[in-house]
């Protein structure tokens, strides 16, 4: 049985990733914030016990990495899959309206940090953690899940700045995780997963969930290390930097 490890995973594309990944017959450590509160996951459990387990982690608080790391090198040999999935999108916060500042306002200093934090450094905190499980593991696989709004490229509009700056700093330390774990046989991409109904996306986006992490997962499940270091949509085709 193949391991998966999946953040922010109690709702939306991560609850997603767990119902899949399950039915596909791996061992999935579901991470989120609060699983006292996570009832969807709750119920994958009471269907599914052997193939689940539900921890607590805050991708934002290394603390927090570390104590999941530690409890769960305990319990599994190896990490096939690693999806950073966890993000949030705080843009209606990022400008304040301030006297004199015209057009955009004035930039929310704590909101761009704490996208940051969330979205791009949280990442890069949970995959440098687990690397030592990644190693052991004959494919292993990181999946940042990152937005087409972080392609500088393909940026031909304004606002959302918090957000598209988060996932472009995403890209890049997609792009360095896949050149410093290439020795190590570490596949890394960058994948975007559309544009989702979820709480995030919103009730007009054009895709499901499932038909979300569907796409994605046919592409996790044939992609080698020759592809590290892409940055893919959910149906496989490739999204310029
Ligand atoms: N939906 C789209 O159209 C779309 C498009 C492009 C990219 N994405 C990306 O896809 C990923 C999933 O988005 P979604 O649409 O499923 O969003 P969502 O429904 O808002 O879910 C976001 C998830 O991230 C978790 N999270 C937020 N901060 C966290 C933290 N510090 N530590 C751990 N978990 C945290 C949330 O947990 P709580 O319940 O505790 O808040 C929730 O489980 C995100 O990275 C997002 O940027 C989504």
């Amino acid at each position: 049985m193949k391991t998966a490890l999946v953040t922010g995973s109690n709702r939306g594309i991560g609850l997603e990733f767990v119902r899949q990944l399950t039915n596909k017959e791996y061992f999935v450590i579901a991470t989120c914030r609060s699983p006292e509160q996570a009832t969807e996951l709750q119920k994958l459990f009471q269907k599914n016990p052997h193939h689940l387990t539900i921890m607590k982690m805050d991708v934002a608080d290394p603390q927090s990495v570390e104590n999941i790391y530690q409890e769960i090198k305990s319990q599994i040999e190896l990490l096939d899959l690693l999806i950073n999935n966890a993000g949030v999108n705080l843009t209606r916060h990022e400008f304040e309206r301030q006297p004199d500042y015209e057009v955009l306002g004035k930039p929310h200093t704590a909101t761009f940090l704490k996208t940051f934090e969330i979205n791009s450094i949280g990442p890069l905190l949970v995959t440098t953690r687990f690397i030592p499980l990644l190693k052991k593991s004959q494919q292993p696989i990181v999946v940042n899940i990152t937005s087409q709004m972080g392609s500088i490229e393909r940026k031909n509009y304004g606002g959302y700045y918090s957000y598209s700056a988060s996932k472009a700093a995403l890209n890049m330390i997609t792009k360095l995780l896949s050149h410093d774990l290439r020795r190590l046989n570490i596949t890394v991409l960058a994948v975007h997963p559309g544009w989702v109904r979820t709480d995030m996306g919103g009730t007009a986006a054009p895709l499901s969930p499932q038909d979300s992490v569907k796409g994605m997962l046919r592409l996790i499940e044939k992609v080698t290390l020759r592809d590290t270091g892409t940055f893919f949509s959910w149906d496989g085709s490739v999204i310029p930097w």
